[in-house]
């Protein structure tokens, strides 16, 4: 996921940060020193440019800490589309995603139509992921799909704990974490979905909502494994109400999430994890949502379902990169 020039980018940013926190501490020999979760870098930014501390700022300075993760926009299709529909939608991605490089893009199809989502983007930069699987390897599970399936037809992402499947369909974070351990062991790359309702943000219970379905969602993981996880903030009152989170709203709540998996799993796996946001992402908010320090990609459903609606979102993410 990460390009050569990125990994350069994050040792420098790595050494550079830690000397300068260091020396603000007064500690100039602990370079080890954990410093800082992306979502506290302006006590960096500030001292770069605080002559007291004869700093150097680090040439070139980067515009966003965030150039360490890279973007990762992904359409989730719920229960939309038909097949013809379905492979028509994609290739008319691939027809504009040549240069997206600096993006990962992904559809999620439903799962009846993998196989041919699947075959339509083979060898394309678009991916592939599912919206949902059961944990079992096989066996008398009536309706219920593996992760060895979803390998078998392409998959590199699978949706976890998405709040339909909360609400509707009464999964509870002990099912996802046992969903989220089967993916990570199957080697497919898991999307934890996290977010209050509507009620729990008016009473102030947003923080520690999403803090509780953050830690139990990914109890037992190792910190190998967290690093390849994807969590996406969707917080329920955005979806599909045309209401979307502020940027500071949804920054706000990245960046604890960025703090909570730093305590969790140390710092250094918190700056790689990508935490995308969802919540009625369209092309006009969609430059200001991504353009936040913590906010590295969108879980798109509505607007997925177009590419007239779905590439200017990719194209957003791109122009940020650049
Ligand atoms: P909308 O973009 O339609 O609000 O849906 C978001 C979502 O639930 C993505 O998983």
């Amino acid at each position: 996921m990460q390009t050569e020039r990125e990994f350069v980018w994050q040792q420098r940013l790595c050494v550079t940060y830690s000397t300068l926190a260091n020396r603000m501490s007064g500690n100039p020999g602990q370079t080890e020193r954990p410093v800082d979760n992306f979502g506290n870098s302006n006590i960096l930014l500030k001292a770069s440019f605080n002559p007291a501390l004869n700093l150097r700022a680090p040439t070139p300075f980067p515009r966003k800490l965030r150039f360490v993760r890279k973007f990762f926009i992904a359409g989730n299709w719920k229960m939309n589309l038909l097949r013809d529909s379905s492979v028509a939608l994609v290739h008319q991605l691939m027809d504009q995603l040549h240069d997206s490089q600096d993006v990962d893009v992904a559809v999620c199809p439903p799962s009846v139509y993998l196989h041919d989502v699947g075959a339509a983007i083979r060898g394309s930069r678009l991916q592939l992921g599912a919206q949902n699987v059961y944990h079992a390897p096989d066996g008398a599970f009536t309706g219920e799909v593996s992760c060895t399936m979803l390998k078998d037809l392409g998959c590199s992402y699978v949706i976890l704990g998405h709040s339909e499947r909360r609400a509707i369909f009464g999964e509870t974070d002990r099912d996802v974490n046992v969903k989220l351990l089967a993916v990570l062991n199957a080697g497919l790359t898991p999307i934890v979905c996290v977010g209050e309702t509507l009620a729990q943000r008016e009473a102030g219970q947003t923080q520690s909502v999403v803090r509780d379905q953050t830690t139990h969602s990914l109890a037992g993981l190792t910190a190998e494994q967290m690093a390849t996880t994807v969590i996406a903030y969707e917080p329920v009152w955005a979806i599909g109400t045309g209401k979307t989170a502020t940027p500071s709203q949804a920054e706000e709540v990245h960046a604890d999430i960025r703090q909570l998996l730093g305590t969790l799993f140390g710092h250094a796996v918190a700056q790689k994890v990508v935490i995308q946001y969802g919540g009625s992402v369209k092309a006009d908010n969609a430059n200001e949502l991504l353009s936040q320090p913590n906010i590295d990609g969108a879980l798109v459903g509505g607007a997925s379902l177009k590419a007239e609606s779905f590439l200017p979102i990719v194209q957003a993410a791109m122009k940020i990169k650049k």
